[in-house]
């Protein structure tokens, strides 16, 4: 037997304020997204803005159904778009951003375990990491430098 431990590395802001100019553009991408979730049965609203090679900018926000599992997050609405509208440009930033509509929200969300599945496969196929930032509606913002290290033991093409 042999132990495995496994490290991250993550990067925690007080604050929007303290990151660069075009992630907190990028941000509020991913905040003016958010307002147009469909989430009336969860009505917690997420968004997600994501920059590509070519400067194109792809939102998404989370769109739920009465049969809920038919739903979808909004990292995913995101990404599957870019992946159908920009097929061979790179995706370099996420930045999410998510809240209750019941409670305040200040602490950042990490994207779920579906959607770093999805993610991953893109930075898979590009081969390039992919920047994400996640934030609650207010507080702190954590940034990762590559979906690999939210999604640590990915599964991917290269074990089929
Ligand atoms: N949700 C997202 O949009 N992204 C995530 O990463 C986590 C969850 C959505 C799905 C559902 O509409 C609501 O948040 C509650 O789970």
């Amino acid at each position: 037997m042999k132990e495995l431990k496994i490290e991250s590395t993550l990067f925690v802001y007080d604050s929007l304020q303290e990151l660069p100019g075009d992630i907190q553009d990028l941000m509020s991408k991913a905040s003016q997204a958010r307002l147009k979730a469909y989430a009336p049965y969860s009505k917690f609203l997420v968004g997600a803005a994501m920059v590509l090679e070519n400067n194109a900018v792809v939102t998404g926000s989370n769109q739920e159904n009465a049969s809920y599992p038919s739903g979808l997050c909004a990292e995913r609405t995101a990404i599957y778009y870019a992946g159908a509208q920009f097929p061979n440009q790179k995706i370099k930033t996420m930045a999410i951003i998510a809240g209750s509509q019941n409670h305040p929200t200040t602490s950042p969300i990490p994207p779920c375990g579906a959607c770093r599945q999805a993610i991953a496969e893109y930075e898979v196929k590009q081969n390039e990491p992919i920047e994400i930032y996640f934030m609650g509606e207010t507080g702190k913002v954590v940034k990762s430098n590559s979906l690999a290290n939210l999604l640590p033991l990915v599964f991917d093409k290269g074990v089929l």
